[in-house]
């Protein structure tokens, strides 16, 4: 079944297949028919850059120019993993993916499927899998949900971690942090040795470095909020994930995660997808101390993909 779907993609087809952070929108990297499906099929507007998937080193090759020294150790550390690298391109890299910038980002992701799958069709191109606003996909029917119950779907259950690869340029000195995932700062300083910087788009400030980063993403239908001190459980028409707090209620629209924040970051867009199927119209969360921020690295990744669907969902 997986050779059908890498003969599909080598003949210039779109498909969806799983890797340990959500579902990807895969396509050929050296097919620029492929790779405008990719922008068709999603509504993504063409200067928000794709990230390049790879199976192997010498794969990563044909695409950067550089490949400095503390990157080497950064795959060394994380590859196959969450994390994307941001390289100086080679010229004969498609302007269609790196939305004409000298840079292309580049990941190995660390899933069995995708790698079979990218061993046999080559490097692919994958945004996530969903329409261009919805939250990510983590599981197969929310791929079949965006694009239809006949889409080719490489069925790989549920993903891993649930929230998109850290995404870091190694272009700048220090390298910066363009999007926090899985892998966090702290992990990326103890490898490299060198300070990490978080780049900070200023909304007055032209085009952004990590173009992705001035589109809504992670955005439910419902209006997402902090819980506040006046919520007092009660509604019925209200998603309610707490984390900490112990509460004692028969609403059943309370889920409870036990200060599992690795689980909450694996299930929070299929909550936030739910909502929207069941027609909640809040989704509210109980806000993190500082305490549980710097005890679990996942926070970071958790609470940026949080704040945007909270700014997106002022309505
Ligand atoms: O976990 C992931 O990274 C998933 C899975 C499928 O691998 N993919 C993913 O792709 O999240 P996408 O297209 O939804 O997000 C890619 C992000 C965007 O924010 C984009 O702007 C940024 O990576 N990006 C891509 N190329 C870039 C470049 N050359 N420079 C800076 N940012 C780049
Ligand atoms: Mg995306």
């Amino acid at each position: 079944m997986l050779e059908q779907y890498a003969e599909l993609l080598k003949t210039g087809g779109v498909v969806a297949f799983p890797t340990e952070t959500v579902y990807g929108l895969g396509a050929s990297a050296w097919n620029p028919e492929s790779v405008m499906k990719v922008f068709s099929l999603k509504g993504r507007p063409s200067d928000n850059p794709l990230i390049v998937h790879v199976s192997s080193f010498s794969m990563l090759e044909d695409f950067a120019v550089e490949i400095p020294d503390k990157a080497i150790k950064l795959i060394d550390a994380f590859w196959p993993g969450p994390l994307t690298l941001v390289f100086k391109k080679k010229p004969k890299v498609l302007d269609l993916i790196t939305g004409g910038m000298d840079t292309v980002a580049v990941r190995m992701p660390d899933h069995e499927l995708a790698l079979s799958l990218i061993s046999q069709a080559g490097p692919l191109v994958a945004p996530s899998a969903n329409k261009s606003g919805k939250p990510s996909p983590t599981r197969p029917e929310h791929v079949l949900h965006d694009f239809g119950d006949d889409f080719p779907v490489v069925n790989g259950g549920e993903c891993r971690i649930g929230l998109e690869s850290t995404v870091l340029d190694v272009t700048s000195a220090p390298f910066q942090i363009y999007r926090p995932g899985y892998i966090s700062k702290v992990q990326i300083k103890s490898v490299i040795k060198s300070h990490v910087s978080i780049y900070q788009q200023k909304p007055e400030a032209g085009t952004p470095r990590s173009p992705g980063m001035k589109y809504t993403h992670y955005s439910p239908n419902a209006v997402v909020r902090w819980l506040n001190d006046d919520d007092n459980f009660s509604k019925e028409s209200a998603v309610y994930l707490l984390h900490d707090k112990e509460i004692k209620t028969s609403n059943k629209h309370l889920l409870h995660y036990h200060n599992d924040y690795d689980l909450l970051a694996k299930e929070l867009y299929d909550r936030f997808r739910q909502a929207d199927l069941q027609g909640v119209g809040e989704i509210i969360i109980e806000p993190f101390s500082d305490t549980i921020i710097a005890n679990h690295p996942i926070l970071h990744a958790l609470l940026n993909r949080i704040q945007k669907a909270i700014g997106l969902s002022v309505k």
